[in-house]
């Protein structure tokens, strides 16, 4: 089974993608290192000051098995099931400035995140997907209920 852990940067996908990959026994995949160590960034998109991922490239190289992705394009690959984290847009404020980002790129970020951006992709693209709100949960209790979602998965 492979389940894409998505939302806004600073929802705690790394966080809780670690912890939900050793619940299941199933292998953790960060995204974005992957697609750094095989060439499957194919460019830079200035106005959203985020680099272009080769997705179909990616889609190659992906190792087989069970697998949890984590990033904020995960949703834009093949998966059973996807999970968006959510977050209030206060406490996200607060996480973002916390990593010393701009202000214009935290902005950008709540933007992202007021809009549901991956959220709304992820329901485009696809049929089983969870929406989880972080703001007062512990990632573990997050990942927990992910656990509990996947298991329900056909
Ligand atoms: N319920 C929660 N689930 C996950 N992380 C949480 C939660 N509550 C607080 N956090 C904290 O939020 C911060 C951001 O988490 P994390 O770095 O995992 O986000 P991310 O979505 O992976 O961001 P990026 O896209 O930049 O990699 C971490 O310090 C994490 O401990
Ligand atoms: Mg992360």
């Amino acid at each position: 089974m492979r389940i894409a852990i998505t939302g806004t940067p600073g929802t705690g996908k790394t966080a809780v993608a670690r912890l939900l990959a050793r619940r299941l026994g199933y292998r953790y995949v960060d995204l974005k290192l992957l697609a750094e160590k095989k060439g499957a960034v194919c460019g830079y998109d200035r106005s959203r000051r985020s680099k272009i991922v080769d997705v179909a490239l990616l889609e190659k190289v992906l190792p087989p098995g069970d697998l949890v992705l984590d990033g904020h394009f995960s949703h834009e690959l093949e998966a059973d099931g996807v999970v968006v984290l959510r977050t209030a847009v206060e406490e996200l404020a607060r996480r973002l400035r916390a990593r010393g980002w701009p202000a214009r790129k935290v902005r950008e970020n709540l933007q992202a995140e007021i809009f549901n951006v991956c959220g709304e992709e992820a329901a485009a693209l696809h049929r089983q997907v969870l929406e989880l709100d972080t703001t007062r949960l512990k990632s573990a209790a997050t990942a927990a209920a992910a656990a509990k979602w996947i298991a329900t998965l056909k």
